[in-house]
This record gives structure tokens, sequence and C-alpha cells, in this order.
């Protein structure tokens, strides 16, 4: 049966190539103290921090630079931003840059008025903030995550080799608004480009591979994977397609605004696996998605074989005729199989550094969660683990 929910995005999005324009209407809502956060220079290249500041100053702001956030942005990193925060006295937090550094200005948001550790509080404990929070405005670089749409918000302990997302309850910790110029992702390097595009694909899946009723949701899903899989070929042969760029970048807040969530339960294994081999590698987010989803998804196949035909027949395109349910299940799993070595994706997480030593690790980091087709035990998990490897 279709569930219950309660559905509210409060995210303004500015969308296209004047959408920076936004932040004229956006500025004079906060207070003077801006924390402008970005991530290792990319925006200093591309001129993107040089338009973004010349707004701040005609909006007659005060600006405290955040530079030099990480992509997986570590717990040590969020201790410096409180400081600097606090110090500042910030009243808005503009992140400007990809996943990464908007999930940081969210977890700084969380975390500069809170009188407890935020890591114990947020990442072990799981708890909600009780402290004032900040607002936060996104000015988007990277399409993939979803990140400007969304109350998430993934954070790394190098120290005890931890990668967790929280996914703060309250809709306050959504950025207020986001700029989303398809153009600003146009610089993005050949191996970030196709990981963003595969970590968009991967959160339609999460959805999607669960339940088993007649769901709005998946029919969403369906059209936007295809869009996805039409604009990832497109982009990837043309880095320069604008129409193409633009469909991704829409696709991706799409598919992780909360929406496609709504009245059914979710998987999240691809990412639970996909964190923990972070937490041991560093490694780029999508790819380390790529890596494991087809060892994982071939697992779970025989028992969700109805979910995994028609992904085939309605995303892949896949004839069914004459062949077992099963037979066609796979051909959509092989469909995808190519796609992903068409875009040029890190299909093994041999070469993302996994050794077979950090297996039992990765294993015991690896959170399982029950929304999906199969709940995992954890030798289930080592087999996944190890077949990634190849
Ligand atoms: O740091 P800079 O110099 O800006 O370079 C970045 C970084 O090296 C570069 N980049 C970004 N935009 C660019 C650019 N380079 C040139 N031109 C541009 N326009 O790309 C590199 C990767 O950036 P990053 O922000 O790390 O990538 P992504 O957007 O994939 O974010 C990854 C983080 O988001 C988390 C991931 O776990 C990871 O920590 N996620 C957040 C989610 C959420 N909030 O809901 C969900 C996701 O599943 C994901 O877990
Ligand atoms: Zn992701």
């Amino acid at each position: 049966m279709f569930g219950n929910f309660t559905y509210c995005n409060p995210t303004k999005l500015y969308f296209g190539e004047d959408a920076l324009q936004g932040l004229r209407t956006e500025l004079p809502r906060y207070g003077g103290n801006v924390l402008l956060i970005y991530g290792g220079g990319s925006i200093r290249k591309n001129g993107i921090y040089d338009e973004v500041l010349a707004l701040l100053r005609e909006a007659g702001k005060t600006v405290t630079e955040l530079p030099g956030v990480m992509p997986n942005p570590t717990v040590d990193k969020l201790y410096e931003g409180v400081r600097l925060a606090r110090e500042s006295r910030a009243e808005l937090l503009l992140a400007v840059g990809g996943g990464s550094v908007c999930d940081y200005a969210k977890a700084l948001s969380v975390s500069v008025n809170c009188r407890e550790d935020p890591w114990e509080k947020y990442y072990v404990r799981f708890e909600e903030p009780d402290c004032p929070t900040l607002p936060v405005g996104c000015v988007l670089t990277m399409a993939g995550t979803g990140s400007e749409m969304n109350a998430g918000a993934v954070i790394t302990n190098p120290g005890t080799k931890q990668k967790i997302g929280h996914v703060f309850a309250d809709e306050r910790i959504m950025p207020r608004f986001a700029v989303l110029n398809p153009r600003y992702t146009m610089t993005l390097p050949h191996y970030q480009m196709v990981a963003g595009i595969y970590d968009i694909f991967n959160h339609i899946c999460e959805q999607y591979f669960s339940g088993e009723d007649d769901s709005t949701s998946d029919y969403l899903s369906e059209g936007l994977m295809r869009s996805v899989i039409h604009s990832g070929r497109l982009a990837n042969r043309n880095p320069q397609d604008y129409e193409a760029r633009s469909n991704l970048m829409w696709a991706a807040t799409w598919a992780l605004n909360t929406l496609l969530s709504r009245g059914k339960s979710t998987d999240w294994m691809v990412h639970m696996l996909g964190q923990a081999v972070g937490g041991y590698t560093n490694a780029t987010h999508g790819m380390t998605l790529a890596a494991v989803s087809l060892p994982y998804y071939r697992h779970i196949l025989p028992y969700g074989v109805e979910k995994f035909r028609r992904f085939a027949v309605h995303v892949w395109g896949i004839d069914p005729a004459g062949k077992t349910d099963a037979q066609t299940a796979q051909e959509g799993l092989q469909a995808m199989e190519s796609w992903m070595r068409e875009l040029g994706l890190v299909m093994n997480t041999s070469d993302l550094g996994v050794t077979p030593g950090m297996l039992p690790g990765i294993a015991d980091a690896t959170i399982v969660m029950g929304g999906g087709y199969r709940r995992l035990e954890r030798d289930e998990i080592l087999e996944i683990l190890k077949e990634s490897m190849q």
C-alpha cells in the first residue's frame, strides 16, 4: 500500500545561465556576516569565486572565507569551521562548490551553536539538533549528490575510518536557496563528471529497488533514470553539451530532494557499502558506488526479480519476449554495466585502493539497512566486497 507521508521542501532554486543573479534577491534577507565556504580552489580558477564575491560586496556583506573543504569533508575540518563561524559571528553560510562543500555547510549549520561534540551527537548517536542553526545557501558547481536541495550531510572521521551520512529530519537544515548554473559544471574533470552521473543514477536506484506496490514514485524514477542514461551518454561524448549538462543537473536535484522516496521504503545498501569503502580509501563517492553496485545488485536480484525485470524493460528497453523473468532481469543489469563501462567508471574497488586485508573492517563498518529486497548478513557483505575487488 502506498504509505502515509509528509512532504515539505523549502529550498528555493535559481536555475540556468543567469542563476547567480538570484543572490541579489537572497543576500539582503540575511545578516551582514557571511561565511564563504569553498573547496580546494577550483572556483578561483574558473572565475566563480570572483562572480560570487562581487555580488557579496555589492550587497554590503562582511565576508569571512573558509576555503579548503576537501572532498569527503573531515570532522577536523568541521571543528575548524565551528571556531571560524563563532569568531566571525556568521549569519549566513554560503557554500560554493560540490556536494562536499554543501554537506559541510549543513554540518556546520547544526554544529556552530552545539554545546556537545557534533561528531558524537549527529554521527554516532544520530540525534537531531536542539540548538539554533544557521541558514545555508548553495552555489552548486558539480551535479551529483542532490545536497543542494536536501538535509543530508556526510562527514568522514579518518581517525576511526568512518564515513557517515546524517539526513536531518528538520527541513530547516535544507539549504534556504540554491543556485544551479549548468555552465559551472563544465570545468569539472571527466572523472568527477562521470562519478557524479553515476551518483545521480544510483540515488534513483536506491529508492527504486524496494517495495512491491504500484507506486507513482517508481514511475517518476524510471523517467528520471532514462533521462540520466541519455544525457550521461551525451555529456560523456561532449562535456560542453549545455542541454545534457542542464538535464543532468536538474535530474540530480530531483533524484535526491526527498520526492522519490515518498510513500515507499528505500534500499540505500549500495551507499552503505560505498561509504564504508570511502572510509577506508577516501575514494571519490560516485566511484565507490560504481565499484560495488553490480556485485550487490546481482546478489539481491533473486529476492526482487519482478522489480529487476521491470527495470530491464522500462528503463533499458530490454525485450522480454521468450525469456524468463530472471533472464530479462539479468539483461537489464548487463545493459547497465555496458553504460557504466561506456562512461568510464571505476568498476572494482581494487582500483580505488581496497586491499584484501581491509575487507573485514569494511564489512564491519557497513551499516545494514532493512528497506530493500534483502537484509544482508555479514558473510553476504563480505562476499559482495570480495567480488567488488575483481
Ligand atoms: O575542491 P574543489 O577545488 O572545488 O574541487 C572539487 C573536488 O575536487 C571538484 N569540483 C567541483 N566542482 C568543480 C570542480 N572542479 C572543477 N570545476 C568545477 N565546477 O570536484 C571534486 C569533487 O567535489 P565534491 O564536492 O567532493 O563532489 P560531490 O559533489 O560528488 O560530493 C561528494 C560528497 O557528497 C557526499 C559524498 O559522500 C561526499 O562526501 N554525499 C552527499 C549526499 C547528500 N547530501 O545527500 C548524498 C550523496 O550520496 C553523497 O553521499
Ligand atoms: Zn550518493
